[in-house]
């Protein structure tokens, strides 16, 4: 799927939030736990540290102080929210969905709320239905959260993947702005490959033989991941008829330091116009593109004004990006 964003119809982000547990997890303390070190996890991912969520954390309880945050940066209630969507894969169980939680929490009585399952792209694919549901009509103001905890689904014994992952939320408000927010979107899938990152014990299918844990195929998610970052970028910039060198702010998701930079280079984007934080949070799946936009905005990178363009990819497979315009001013809190 690809598209821009309708003429006549201006969209953007008026509020962000982000939020990640307290713990902070180094390398040297997962090589106590799995036959790793810091310096195999740096070298092959340039990940240093993750925050890891307590026992009785669930993504509730990362998500809603965000979506509070971004609430605030608005100037808008829980009551003015008429949707939400929770891009997850570990929302705080299959159902209630974490969105109507999250709805309840902040007295959105009004609003629908459903959560999303699109692997680590879900904040690209979120954001891009939030838009769809202001374009039609639908929605006047829209509460968009990305984040996992994905710590919970993690086999703490297996060295492959247990290395990459962390926990962490962001939310963002959607409303019709004065100025163009949104450019376009470009969103994929290949459930063919969906075998190389999986949860077999999820759902219907092996509901006998539960496997509760994340397995996966490092190297072929490894190609996956730096092919559709670079063509999923540029379908989206060619059918916005925007250059990469207009680009402010590149905002991939944050998965392995390797993959970006290949990205990066392939894209041909300096670096100082690229948004990196995998060092301090790994992989956040859902979580990852907004903490990146708000550390981007934090280290004052991310102005109103600046051309943003995300991508993210993920389970499924699936692949997204979204090209937009920031029209937001200041900080997060
Ligand atoms: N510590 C130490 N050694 C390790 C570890 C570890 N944590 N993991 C693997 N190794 C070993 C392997 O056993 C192998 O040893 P061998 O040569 O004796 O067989 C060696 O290190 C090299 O292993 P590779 O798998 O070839 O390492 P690679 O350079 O491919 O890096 C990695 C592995 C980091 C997993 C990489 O393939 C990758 O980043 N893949 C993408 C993963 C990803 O991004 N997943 C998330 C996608 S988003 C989502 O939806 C969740």
């Amino acid at each position: 799927m690809i598209a821009t964003a309708k003429q006549n119809l201006e969209v953007s982000i008026t509020g962000l939030g982000v939020k990640v547990p307290d713990r902070v997890v180094t390398n040297d303390e997962l090589s106590q736990y799995v036959d790793t070190s810091d310096e195999w996890i740096i070298e092959r991912t340039g990940i240093r540290e993750r925050r890891i969520a307590a026992p009785e954390e669930a993504l509730s309880d990362l998500a809603l102080p965000a979506a509070r945050d971004a609430l605030a940066q608005a100037g808008l209630e829980g009551k003015d929210i008429d949707l939400i969507i929770v891009a997850t894969v570990t929302p705080d169980m299959a159902f209630p969905s974490t969105a109507a939680l999250v709805a309840d929490a902040i007295g959105a009585t009004e609003a629908a709320a459903y959560d999303l399952s699109a692997g680590c792209t879900g904040f690209m694919y979120a954001l891009a239905q939030g838009y769809g549901m202001l374009a039609g009509g639908l929605s006047q103001r829209t509460l968009v959260i990305g984040g996992d905890v994905l710590s919970k689904i993690l086999d703490w014994t297996d060295r492959s993947t247990v290395v990459l992952f962390g926990d962490g939320a962001g939310a963002v408000i959607l409303e019709a702005a004065p100025e163009k927010g949104f450019l376009g979107f470009e969103l994929g899938a290949d459930g063919a490959g969906g075998v190389h990152l999986w949860l077999p014990g999820s759902g219907s299918r092996r509901f006998d033989e539960p496997e509760k844990y994340v397995k996966m195929n490092g190297r072929e998610v490894f190609k996956f991941a730096t092919r559709v970052l670079v063509q999923s970028a540029e379908d989206l910039l060619a059918k916005c008829q925007v250059s990469i060198d207009d680009v402010d702010l590149y905002v991939p998701h944050q998965a392995n330091v390797r993959i970006i930079d290949h990205a990066t280079r392939k894209l041909g984007v300096p670096s100082e116009r690229v948004v990196i934080n995998v060092d301090r949070y790994g992989n956040t799946s859902s979580g990852s593109i907004p903490l990146a936009l708000a550390d981007a905005a934090a280290d004052g990178r991310l102005r109103a004004g600046a051309l943003v363009l995300m991508t993210g990819m993920g389970a499924g497979l699936t692949w997204g990006s979204a090209l937009m315009r920031w029209t937001l001013a200041g900080v997060p809190q």
